[in-house]
């Protein structure tokens, strides 16, 4: 499963792409409101640093704006991905930006029903947002494990991003599944590395080193 990072902040990009376990990153508009600067620049930063696919969304609520958007979008750099909503003018734009060769990640998906549009659409991505689910009581995961079946039923090639991650039983929950990819904010990417038993093992096999004869 690919490692996304769901932010727009070029910090959290860099200290992500150090670590070489990040292949792409997501943002949105809300991402780039925290993020506080123009938007094409902050996309243009982040393709500079992560190579894989980076997600830019379109606001327009036609099919036609979305495409104008996307095309725009895609001219910043050969990895940018376009995000267009889970609604018909979204699906017309998915087609339409798709026949240009622009891969699009269909966002704001809360259904298996609009996965399976999503796909039959031409998308290269879809996003289900769990969180957000799990947020008004219902099962997030229950909804990635429904698109993948779909998916493996009739072999489309649009890959799962799992989105809206709050937490890394989230992402252990994707990799289970057999998700494609799941976005993170950097905190959870953070929390991945940690355990108790590992800070643990590493503070007790450096005390024993020191009791080790040595040399010099
Ligand atoms: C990513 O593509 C999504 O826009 C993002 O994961 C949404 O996350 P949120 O529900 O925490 O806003």
């Amino acid at each position: 499963m690919e490692l996304f990072l769901d932010t727009a902040i070029l910090d959290e990009i860099k200290r992500g792409a150090e670590t070489g376990l990040i292949s792409g990153a997501t943002t949105n508009p809300s991402l780039a409101a925290k993020a506080g600067k123009d938007y094409n620049d902050v996309l243009k930063e982040i393709c500079s640093i992560i190579k894989g696919p980076v997600s830019a969304e379109t606001v327009s609520p036609d099919a036609d704006g979305m495409v104008k958007e996307g095309v725009e979008f895609s001219k910043i750099a050969k990895n940018i991905i376009i995000k267009v909503p889970m609604t018909v003018e979204g699906m017309k734009a998915c087609q339409k930006l798709t026949k240009k060769n622009i891969k699009v990640n269909v966002t704001l998906c809360f259904s298996a029903n609009q996965a399976l549009l999503a796909a039959k659409s031409g998308a290269f991505i879809v996003s289900p947002f769990v969180g957000r689910l799990d947020d008004i009581g219902e099962v997030g995961m229950d909804l990635i494990k429904d698109i993948r079946l779909i998916y493996n039923n009739y072999k489309f090639t649009t890959q799962i991003l799992v989105a809206s991650v709050r937490n890394p039983i989230h992402v252990l929950d994707a990799a289970k599944i057999g998700a494609d990819i799941a976005t993170m904010p950097y905190s959870v990417f953070e929390q991945l590395f940690k355990h108790t038993l590992t800070d643990v093992g590493i503070k007790k096999f450096l005390e024993d080193w020191e009791k080790v004869p040595k040399k010099r």
